[in-house]
């Protein structure tokens, strides 16, 4: 059975109350319970994990490397601006799927910028929560 590692970042903590107008009303334990409901119909299991801080998002990656065969990352701000993640990205060599609940291509110059895209295996934007599940699914069909 694969494993999924679903890494959160900055800010994600907060779902639910946050700008709902671009992030939606669900709160970050709804979204990892959908997750759990559809890694058990797609045969995979999943763990979750999310952190304000960059440097235990990179331990997580790190640890990841022991026991997943796939994360899905939804990296907040940190997409915008790290190197270091990229960097921990490209040296765990596990498929790694970017998401975004907001579609960033639709908002602030800034956000079309992304430094962890290259190193990421795809990535989904747009799709709120369902794109964590879109994520999930797309490892779960990965070889
Ligand atoms: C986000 C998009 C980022 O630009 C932003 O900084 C976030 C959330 C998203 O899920 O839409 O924190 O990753």
């Amino acid at each position: 059975m694969k494993s999924i590692l679903i890494l959160h970042g900055p800010n994600l903590n907060l779902l639910g109350t946050r700008e709902p107008g671009v992030y939606g009303n669900y709160r970050l334990e709804d979204i990892n319970d959908a997750l759990k409901s559809r890694a058990a119909e797609l045969g995979v299991q999943v763990r979750c994990f999310q952190s304000n801080h960059e440097g235990q998002l990179i331990d997580a990656l790190h640890e990841a490397r022991d026991w997943a065969d796939g994360v899905v990352f939804n990296p907040g701000a940190y997409t915008h601006t790290s190197v270091a993640l990229r960097d921990a990205i490209s040296a765990i060599e596990i498929p790694v799927v970017e998401v975004h609940l907001s579609n960033v291509y639709a908002r602030e110059q800034f956000r079309h910028k992304s430094l962890l895209a290259p190193v990421c295996i795809g990535k989904i934007t747009g799709f709120g929560w369902r794109s964590y599940l879109l994520g999930l699914q797309a490892l779960a069909d990965a070889e």
